[in-house]
């Protein structure tokens, strides 16, 4: 009962990304302009596809889905590490950061799903034009995007609860800039065998799943796209599905660096640029790789933005697969 309540009073230290204050007032700069543009890039795209009655589609939704996951994700973290990097407190209560790892772990396992979700969307949009309507209807794509939100926030209770058992007894110095199931497991004192089997079996199913899910969505796409006929639509449909494709490698192959590996050979310096990676530089690049080749919203934004040019261009009712992902 005492080692508990010793637990739960302890702070516990962040440590920053470098303890050069030159350094630290440049990554504020980047990091701080990489969230800013996360938050405005990702908050014109959901009140855009909620505002645009044309943009009510399964692949709008799930993308305003991404957008809205995207703010959440990385407000969870970056405000704490760009205090931290302009002097303010690195400490952080324990209650405080089993929030941060819960809210954290529930935004991570959620947007698996959710780009999983989207290649799908792809794929019978692509593969199966026809059957696309009766697919992915309005009460399917309901049940989905529920189903996403609630898997994620749900298995995440697990890992926070398997973490927050742990016994803290040593360090109490996180090498890390916000809280996560690693740099936690490495501080704890006692044996974490239990913790890293739960990562590697629900994680690591959740995690693979989605990634294969994705995977084979995009093989059908593109094998789709390399019988299509015309040159132009080839090309164009090529280009935005290696953006689509960047988005989805960068993501999955950081958070299976990060969390797919003994947390013995863990090393300070290249996991929190993994992180940053997956943190910090994929909400903000999000809304550009998903936002600036699409035709629909680029109308929808410039109609939202110019209320008095109602102009010629028309948002166009029909899924034209060669421009719609
Ligand atoms: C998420 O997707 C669902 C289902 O398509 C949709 O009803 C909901 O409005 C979306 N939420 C946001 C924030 O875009």
């Amino acid at each position: 009962m005492n080692r508990i309540n010793w637990t739960l009073e302890e702070d516990f230290t962040l440590a920053g990304l470098s303890s050069n204050h030159r350094i630290q007032h440049f990554l504020f700069v980047i990091f701080l302009f990489l969230y800013l543009m996360s938050i405005c890039g990702n908050l014109t795209i959901t009140t855009t596809i909620w505002m645009e009655r044309k943009l009510h589609t399964p692949m709008y939704f799930f993308l305003g889905n991404l957008s809205f996951l995207d703010i959440c994700y990385s407000s969870v973290t970056v405000p704490k590490m760009l205090l931290t990097l302009v002097g303010g407190s690195s400490e952080i209560s324990y209650k405080g950061c089993m929030a941060q790892l819960y809210f954290y772990i529930s935004c991570c396992s959620t947007e698996c799903l959710l780009l999983s979700i989207m290649g799908f969307d792809r794929y019978v949009a692509i593969c199966h034009p026809m059957h696309y309507t009766t697919i992915m209807n309005k009460r399917t794509c309901l049940q989905m995007a529920s189903g996403l939100w609630l898997i994620g926030f749900a298995t995440s209770i697990i890992h926070t609860v398997f973490t927050a058992r742990l016994p803290y007894c040593n360090s109490r110095m996180m090498s890390h800039f916000f809280c996560d199931i690693p740099p936690m497991l490495k501080l704890a004192c006692s044996d974490t065998f239990l913790n890293k089997v739960l990562i590697l079996t629900a994680g690591g199913f959740l995690g693979l799943s989605s990634f294969v899910l994705t995977l084979i969505s995009y093989i059908k796409i593109i094998s789709a796209i390399l019988k299509m006929h015309t040159k132009v639509g080839r090309s164009r449909a090529f280009s935005t599905c290696a953006s689509h494709l960047v988005v989805v490698l960068i993501f999955f192959g950081s958070i299976s660096f990060m969390y797919m590996r003994p947390t013995s050979n863990y090393s300070l310096e290249q996991d929190q640029l993994v992180s940053l990676l997956y943190a910090v530089v994929t909400p903000a690049l999000n809304p550009i790789i998903y936002t600036l080749r699409n035709k629909e919203v680029k109308n929808a934004l410039k109609k939202t933005f110019n209320k008095h040019d109602q102009g010629p261009h028309v948002i166009g009712d029909n899924i034209n697969p060669e421009e719609d992902y």
